[in-house]
């Protein structure tokens, strides 16, 4: 495997999270504050100043790379990307006005809609998946506050105050659900305040201390937050490499629901820490789940044609990573050779690319490790851990 095991990662990951909580208990209140939590201004710190002239400038660029390659075959330059519309992008903005609280929009990368703000992103299951996903949460509107709520393990959350917007379909395995729902997630607490009133959700936030309540835990597929100017910087002086290894590769959407179960699992199954930029196929059964989670996912026969092949072409160092089922690629990333990243995070930009139906560009940041740099769908992203989340520079 790896010259940097997950193993190792997590250990450092463990010590940054406990030094981020530290931080937060000293700037805890000594007293619990009268109704209202304190936390107002240290949320809006949180929120990156997106600036979408400069995104929408560097990702023309960077198509403008991809579709105007000689090396770029007349057949795959004829491939437009298929966004799956089964698996949604969910957009977290928090409010203007104290005390904080935040609102969920459907289908949405950015959500700055009436001076609410875009804190980040997860992306869900917009309809039940019986393998991946299959609890539903229920998102309401109660326009007399101007919030949201979150209603897990409901299908409608009419009633009240509460007007139904939205229900998406959390990830993974809730109560006494049955063995066969499992797959990947990622997870955050959702937090409440004032009777249901107000609603908090972000990643590696402990509310309890800011005196919300009823954390649970809400499942789904993928995060991240929009990037800073800093990092579009990064990103944008690699693009060039990543777009001329994407050129050559096509990435098409899994033809039926047995491939989709077994492009996710195969997505699971990746856990490098750095690529060598070698060429070398691999099995999915590398991975000592990826037979047991395809069982599951009816998807067994698939297994024997399941592999991820690294490296097939090399451009100045740069190399693609392909999750393949069946001699097709249903999700690819770029990336420099040689070079540690955290396997997790690029688990999550081969998601994303089996979500957009494109292949994404993957960029270290040379100053946080804790973080990748990509494209999604046209927004430029960051996908990362507590650092990513809790100092954003
Ligand atoms: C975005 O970046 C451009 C180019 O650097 C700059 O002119 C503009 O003021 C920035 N916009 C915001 C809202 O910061």
């Amino acid at each position: 495997m790896g010259n940097l095991s997950d193993m190792k990662v997590s250990a450092i990951l463990s010590a940054l999270m406990a030094t981020a909580l530290i931080t937060v208990v000293h700037a805890a209140p000594s007293k619990p504050p009268s109704g209202i939590d304190d936390d107002g201004d240290a949320l809006q710190r949180l929120v990156i100043n997106y600036n979408h002239t400069t995104a929408a400038a560097i990702v023309a660029e960077y198509n403008n790379a991809l579709h105007n390659s000689n090396l770029r075959s007349n057949s795959i330059k004829a491939a437009a990307p298929v966004v799956s519309k089964d698996i949604l992008p969910y957009c977290v903005a928090l409010s203007p006005i104290k005390p904080v609280r935040i609102k969920i929009y459907k289908n949405q990368q950015t959500c700055d809609v009436n001076g609410f703000r875009t804190l980040w992103v997860f992306t869900a299951h917009n309809k039940k998946d019986k393998h991946h996903a299959a609890t539903p949460a229920c998102i309401g509107s109660a326009s007399s506050q101007d919030s949201h709520q979150l209603f897990p393990e409901r299908s409608e959350c009419t009633g009240s105050i509460w007007k139904q917007e939205f229900v998406f379909y959390m990830s993974g395995k809730y109560g006494a659900e049955n063995p066969a729902v499992g797959g990947v997630r990622e997870t955050t607490e959702r937090w409440i305040a004032d009777n249901e009133k107000r609603m908090l959700m972000y990643p590696y936030y402990d509310g309890k201390i800011h005196w919300w309540t009823d954390g649970y835990q809400v499942g789904y597929r993928s995060r991240w937050r929009l990037a800073s100017d800093r990092e579009m910087t990064i990103l944008r002086a690699e693009l060039p490499k990543h777009a001329a290894v994407n050129n050559g590769v096509s990435v098409v959407p899994p033809p039926n629901a047995a491939t989709q179960w077994c492009a996710q699992d195969l997505v699971a199954a990746y856990n490098w820490g750095a690529i060598v930029s070698t060429p070398n196929t691999v099995p999915g059964t590398v991975h000592p789940y990826f037979q047991s989670d395809a069982t599951r996912d009816e998807c067994a026969h698939l297994v024997p044609k399941s592999f991820i092949r690294m490296a097939r072409v090399n451009v100045d160092g740069f190399i693609p990573v392909e999750i393949m089922i069946d001699n097709k690629v249903h999700a690819a990333v770029s990336i420099k050779a040689d070079t540690p990243i955290i396997a997790a995070y690029v688990r999550i930009a081969l998601q994303e690319s089996l979500r957009t139906g494109a292949p994404l560009p993957v960029v270290v940041d040379p100053a946080q490790s804790d973080l990748i740099i990509t494209v999604v769908a046209g927004t430029i992203a960051v996908i990362g851990g507590s650092a990513a989340y809790q100092h954003p520079i």
